[in-house]
C-alpha cells in the first residue's frame, strides 16, 4: 500500500485473546468504518464493529471479503495454540499452515500487507534459557512446528514473490478482557481471574517454571508499530524476537499475593509442563529494539497492578 493511502483492514481470528483487543486499538486509530473483524465463531456479546464470519480455510470466501471491502492490510490471527494443538496436531497443522498459505496467496494476488504472528514456541529444548533471534528452531510441539514453518514460508513469499508480510514472536500474553484460547502460557492469565474472584488457583506448571511474558498493551503496541515501519527497514519477515518479562510462576504468585494477601495458589503440573519446559525462559529482543525502536512499557509490578484493578472493576 502506498504512503497516505487509507487503511482498509481485515482481522482474522478476531474473537480471540489478541483479536478483540487489537480491534479496539485499530478502531481507535483508523475508525470503525475501515476495520472488519472476522472469525469462524460469532461474537459472544453485543458488539459495535463490522463483523463477517470467515473460516480462513475457505479461500473463496476469504477472497470475496478482501475484494468487496478493498482490503489493503490483513492481521492474520486465526490459529490453534499449543495445548489445543497437541490434542489435535492435524487440525493445528491445517489451520495454522493452510490458513497462512491462503493469506499469502491472496496477498500475492491483491498486494495487501500482512501481519502474521509467530511465537516463542518456535524454540525447542536445545536453546537453553535465553533465546536469541538466531537461536536454532527445533520445536517439540506441533504448534511450534507450524510457527517455525510459518516463519520460513513468510520469508519465502517475501523474498520470492515480494509479499509485504511482517511478524513478531509473541511471548505469553497477559490480558484481562478475553480469556486465552488453549495455550501453555494461559496459567499467567487464569491466576489473575481466580485471585480477583477471591478463589484459590491450582497452577498447571511448577513453581520454578519461567517463560517469556508480556502485558497485552505492549503486544498491541508492537503489532501496530511493526505495521507502520517502512518496508525497506525490516530485515526479518518471519518473526522478530521481542524483549519480554522474565518471572517464575512462583514469583508471579508472590507478586499477586503482595497485593491480595488472602489469595492462595498451589502448583500441580500437568501435561502442559512439558511444553513449557521445551521453551526458553527469556527472549533477547535487541534487533526489534534497534531496528524499529520497540520498548516495553510494563514490568511485572505494573502488569499485576493493572490486571488486578481491571478485573476488580
Ligand atoms: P485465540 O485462540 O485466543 O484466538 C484465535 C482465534 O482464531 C479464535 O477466536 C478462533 O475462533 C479463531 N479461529 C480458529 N480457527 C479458525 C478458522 N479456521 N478460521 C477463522 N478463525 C479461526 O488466540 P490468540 O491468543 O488471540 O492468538 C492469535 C495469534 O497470536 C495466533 O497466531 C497465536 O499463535 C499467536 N500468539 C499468541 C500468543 C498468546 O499468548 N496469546 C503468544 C504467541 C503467539
Ligand atoms: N501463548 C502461546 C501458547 O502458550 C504461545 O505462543 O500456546
Amino acid at each position: 500500500m502506498g504512503a497516505g493511502e487509507e487503511r482498509r483492514i481485515l482481522v482474522t481470528g478476531a474473537m480471540g485473546q489478541i483479536g478483540l483487543e487489537l480491534i479496539d486499538a485499530l478502531i481507535a486509530k483508523f475508525g470503525s468504518d475501515n476495520i472488519i473483524a472476522t472469525d469462524i465463531r460469532e461474537p459472544e456479546n453485543d458488539y459495535d464493529f463490522n463483523f463477517e464470519k470467515l473460516d480462513v480455510l475457505n479461500k473463496q470466501n476469504f477472497e470475496q471479503i478482501i475484494v468487496q471491502n478493498k482490503i489493503n492490510q490483513v492481521y492474520h490471527l486465526a490459529a490453534i495454540l499449543s495445548a489445543t494443538g497437541e490434542k489435535n496436531p492435524e487440525l493445528c497443522w491445517k489451520i495454522n499452515m493452510d490458513g497462512l498459505l491462503n493469506v499469502l496467496e491472496l496477498s500475492r494476488k491483491y498486494k495487501f500487507r500482512i501481519f502474521a504472528p509467530s511465537s516463542i514456541a518456535v524454540f525447542g529444548p536445545d536453546v537453553g534459557k535465553i533465546a536469541l533471534q538466531s537461536s536454532p528452531q527445533n520445536p517439540t510441539t506441533m504448534y511450534g512446528v507450524t510457527k517455525s514453518a510459518g516463519e520460513q514460508i513468510a520469508e519465502y513469499y517475501h523474498s520470492v514473490h515480494g509479499v509485504d508480510i511482517r511478524g513478531l514472536r509473541y511471548p505469553g500474553l497477559i490480558s484481562w478482557k478475553v480469556l486465552p484460547g488453549g495455550g501453555t502460557t494461559d496459567y499467567a492469565v487464569e491466576i489473575f481471574h481466580k485471585a480477583t474472584a477471591s478463589q484459590n488457583y491450582t497452577c498447571f506448571v511448577s513453581e520454578e517454571t519461567r517463560l517469556p511474558m508480556m502485558y497485552m498493551d505492549d503486544a498491541i503496541k508492537a503489532t501496530m508499530q511493526i505495521m507502520d515501519v517502512p518496508s525497506e527497514k525490516l530485515s526479518i519477515r518471519g518473526g522478530y524476537n521481542l524483549p519480554s518479562l522474565n518471572f517464575s510462576a512462583l514469583e508471579l504468585y508472590e507478586k499477586i499475593k503482595q497485593k491480595l494477601p488472602n489469595f492462595n495458589c498451589q502448583f500441580v503440573p500437568d501435561h502442559r509442563q512439558e511444553y513449557a519446559d521445551s521453551w526458553p525462559d527469556q527472549t533477547d529482543g535487541s534487533i526489534a529494539e534497534s531496528e524499529w525502536g520497540f520498548q516495553l512499557d510494563y514490568d511485572l509490578d505494573s502488569l499485576c497492578s493493572i490486571m488486578i484493578a481491571s478485573l476488580q472493576k
